[in-house]
């Protein structure tokens, strides 16, 4: 799935479809700690979904700067190509996080979007910087662990 989160043209949309996929993205890290074997690994996703509550955080200053609702949880339809609903139905760590994999595609995706958005600028562009470098983080990982 290819996402289009990230390339909105107003600041309301922008911000509240990154802070539901964010909702969406953490909920499917919490169906995958409870799923996994490997404490290791178990851990290693504990660690980054904490990363996320901090897009969360960051996400929602912007969003209270200019004056934005901003949603508290994730989309009905699942804005993740394997949402916490499809995670639920796997089995085995490497198929799990290989499925979790495709899910920092979309986000690396999204802040990749955000960043040449043409409302993204100052701080806003600091805040996308730093969440791309950790989804991309998280994707190595993801695809080291399910290679
Ligand atoms: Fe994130
Ligand atoms: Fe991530």
């Amino acid at each position: 799935m290819t996402t289009t989160v990230g390339t909105e043209n107003q600041m309301n949309d922008l911000l509240g479809n990154l802070l539901k996929l964010e909702h969406d993205a953490i909920a499917a890290y919490e169906a995958t700690i409870e799923r996994l074997d490997d404490a290791e690994s178990k851990a290693q996703i504990e660690s980054f979904r904490q990363d996320h509550n901090k897009h969360v955080a960051e996400l929602e200053s912007h969003a209270a700067k200019h004056g934005v609702d901003v949603p508290k949880e994730g989309d009905m339809k699942q804005y993740l190509t394997t949402g916490k609903v499809a995670l639920a139905e796997l089995a085995g760590d490497q198929t799990i996080l290989k499925a979790m994999k495709t899910n920092e595609d979309d986000t690396v995706q999204a802040y990749e979007q955000a960043l040449s958005n043409s409302l993204s600028e100052g701080e806003l562009r600091a805040t996308f910087e730093k969440a791309l470098a950790d989804e991309k983080r998280h994707r190595s990982w993801m695809e080291s662990k399910a290679a």
